[in-house]
Parts: C-alpha cells; structure tokens; sequence
C-alpha cells in the first residue's frame, strides 16, 4: 500500500522507521558561534545532508524527508535567502549523478511556482531521471508549508470531484504532495527549538518526535542513531491502551 495511515497499522518500532523526517535548524547558530557568517552554516549543512543521506541508505530506511526551506523564509535577507537558492542549485547540479547511481529517488515537494525557471527545470530533470529508483526515497521540501499543503490538496480534491461536497480523508490525503510516502514515523528537529514551524502538519498526527540541541551542521549517522534509538524505545498506541497492544502482541 502506497499512503498507509500510521493511524491505522501500528508499526513495529523495534524494526527501523520506514519514514523520517527532519527540520535541519541551526546552520546559522552553528556558523555564528564560530564568528562565521550564516552562510557557512548552510554550506556545512549541505555536508550533513549527504553524511545523513548515505547513513540512511545503510540502515535500509525507506523514505527520508528534509525541510529545506520553509514558505516564512522568504522573510529572511534577501543576500541569505539568494544564496541559499544557489546552494540548491549547486547540489542538485553536483548530487543528483550521485544519488542516481545509489538507487536513489528524488523528490523536490513545496510550491515551486516561485522558484526561477532554471530551478524549476533542475528540479523536474532530477526527479525524472531518479524516478525508478526504490532503495531510498529522498524528499526535499522547498517553499513548503504544511497549510499550504493542506489548502493545495483541499483545491485539487474539490476540483476532481466537482458538485461534491463530503468527502473522507483518505480522499484529501491522497492530494497532499507526499501522497507517494507513508506518514513518517519519526519526526526529528535538530538546533534545539521545540516546535513544527509549518512542516508536515496533517502526515505528523501520530508520528514520534525528537528534539536535539546539536545543530545541523554537526548532525550525523551517529547522531541519526541517537533518534533511533529513542524512537525505538516508544510504545505507539494510537489512541488505544497498553494492555490492548500487549493483548495484540500476543496474538500475533
Ligand atoms: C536552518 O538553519 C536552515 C534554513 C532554515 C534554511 P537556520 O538558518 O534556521 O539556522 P538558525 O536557526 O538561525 O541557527
Ligand atoms: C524551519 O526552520 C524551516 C527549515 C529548517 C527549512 P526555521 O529556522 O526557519 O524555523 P523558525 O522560524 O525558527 O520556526
Ligand atoms: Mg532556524
């Protein structure tokens, strides 16, 4: 099954999370404390993201997903938010051959429409040429907001199906840009703040969250097996009670 609820089927959190999903903050904070300019935290945090890519594909998850840049963060200097486009298009020109040849399918979720041309075209080559790879789907969520996901799929439903007016979730869930993906099991924030900032909003109901103080930048297979480890210990009850699931346990 393609879009499994995790409200649904209870995973089995001993095994890996199928899904994980990351806001990558601190670059600037990590950049800062070392008198550098934020900017070198963005280039440091591009390391990170292929250290935690490769650490993924060893550890056979299926689906990882990385905020890259929020719908607010247009807010920011207009110097920061140019090179931090430039950035994307540096990785994309230099990764995707890369991530290709591991088996790695690409996926650039977000409203693009304001991204210029050249972007856009990047974008739509790379996830062509990666689109039959299955080892590890790798989502980067750039101009993304999770409202704006939810509007988005909320517009599309309602226009596929014209005169309609009830509808279920699954029928708005299969809309959503991550449609392709299951819902992540483990959310992790790097950087130390403790909140979502418009992420995946409806696809984090019942997803396990961790937070971390290391900032992107330092953030690595080891650290990635720190949250694992943590998310491994959970029990998932989705609503129930834990006698129900021992009960279930037993008569599996
Ligand atoms: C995350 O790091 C990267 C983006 C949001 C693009 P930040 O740039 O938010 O770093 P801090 O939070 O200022 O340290
Ligand atoms: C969230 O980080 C977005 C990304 C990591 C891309 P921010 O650093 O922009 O979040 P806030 O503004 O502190 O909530
Ligand atoms: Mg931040």
């Amino acid at each position: 099954m393609t879009h499994t609820s995790s409200t649904q089927v209870i995973p089995n959190v001993a095994a890996m999370p199928r899904h994980v999903a990351i806001i990558m903050d601190g670059n600037g904070r990590w950049a800062t404390k070392r008198y550098m300019p934020r900017v070198a935290g963005h280039k440091k945090g591009v390391e990170a993201v292929r250290a935690v890519v490769e650490a993924c594909v060893e550890r056979g998850i299926e689906y990882l997903t990385l905020f890259a840049f929020s719908s607010e963060n247009w807010r920011r200097p207009a110097d920061e938010v140019s090179l931090l486009m430039r950035l994307f298009v540096m990785a994309l020109e230099r990764e995707v051959s890369k991530l290709h040849v591991n088996g790695i399918r690409l996926k650039v979720v977000g409203d693009l429409s304001r991204f210029d041309s050249k972007l856009q075209e990047l974008i739509a080559s790379a996830e062509r040429r990666t689109a039959n790879n299955t080892r590890l789907t790798l989502t980067i969520c750039a101009n993304y907001g999770g409202r704006w996901d939810i509007m988005q799929a909320v517009k599309k439903m309602v226009t596929a199906n014209p005169g309609v007016t009830d509808f279920s979730e699954d029928q708005l869930a299969a809309h959503l840009s991550m449609a392709y993906a299951p819902e992540p099991d483990l959310f992790i924030r790097t950087g130390g703040e403790e909140r979502v900032s418009n992420f995946l909003l409806w696809q984090l109901a019942y997803t396990e969250f961790h937070f971390t103080e290391t900032f992107w930048p330092d953030f690595d297979g080891a650290a990635l097996d720190l949250a694992i480890a943590s998310y491994q210990h959970r029990e998932r009850r989705f609503g129930r009670t834990s006698e129900q699931l021992i009960e279930q346990k037993k008569a599996s």
